[in-house]
């Protein structure tokens, strides 16, 4: 199976999870694309969505799909994402797609999160993808030399030659050469410091579940 098609089956998979009536947490990305694409043949049986950036709003609202703003609801049962990478303790790094504020947002929100990734997202430890973090742009310079000072490399991430903006306006760091094996104690550290908005490891909002796309079918892994 192509990596697409995987994507595909775990998109699919993931309705199950679906309540009827409800309102569902929707993130970003090529995955989660597949997802909304298969929630569309479902549509007359939820409510509607709360979605983690534009581009899924506007691949809902295009599908039928009503999206709510996260204020006008209070929890939701369940959110489905895409993950750059999964470890085996459910602890994640996103933000591949620069949705990642958003991201953690709705997840927060959620009383369960299943991720739905292909299996070349499985790792034994996170850090082999440059770990996004959004930051308030004065804070860049600064920021990527704390970065540096803890073995990183951190690199702005850039578009159409202009460092690109996020759906909330600030900009992305991109860092490599981090070995991220206490994911927790990692993110606690990040989030104080000045100008960062979010960093991308998920570890205080980790997979519950996830749904992996392998050539035997899919394997669901619970946390
Ligand atoms: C978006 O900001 C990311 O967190 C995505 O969830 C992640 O990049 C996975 O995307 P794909 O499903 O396209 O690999």
């Amino acid at each position: 199976m192509t990596q697409d098609e995987l994507k595909a089956l775990v998109g699919q998979a993931a309705l199950k999870y679906v309540q009827a009536g409800g309102i569902i947490g929707v993130g970003t990305g090529s995955t989660v694309n597949k997802f909304i694409d298969a929630l569309a043949t479902m549509k007359d049986r939820i409510q509607g969505a709360v979605s983690s950036s534009t581009a899924s709003t506007e691949r809902l609202k295009a599908l039928g799909i009503p999206v709510f703003d996260a204020n006008e609801v209070d929890d939701l049962a369940v959110y489905i994402d895409g993950a750059d990478e999964i470890d085996n303790r459910g602890y994640m790094i996103k933000g591949g797609g620069a949705a990642l504020t958003r991201e953690k947002i709705v997840a927060a929100q959620s009383q369960r999160f299943v991720c739905i990734a292909d299996e070349s997202k499985l790792v034994g430890v996170l850090g082999r993808f440059p770990l996004p973090v959004e930051v308030i742009p004065m804070a860049a310079r600064r920021l990527m030399r704390q970065f540096a000072a803890m073995g990183g490399i951190a690199q702005l991430r850039m578009k159409d030659g202009q460092p690109l903006v996020t759906d909330n306006g600030q900009h992305i760091l991109d860092v490599t050469g981090l070995t991220l094996s206490e994911p927790l104690r990692f993110e606690n550290e990040v989030n104080q410091w000045p100008g960062v908005v979010t960093v991308g490891v998920f570890a205080h909002q980790k997979a519950s579940v996830c749904l992996l796309g392998t050539a035997q079918g899919v394997r669901t892994m619970t946390f």
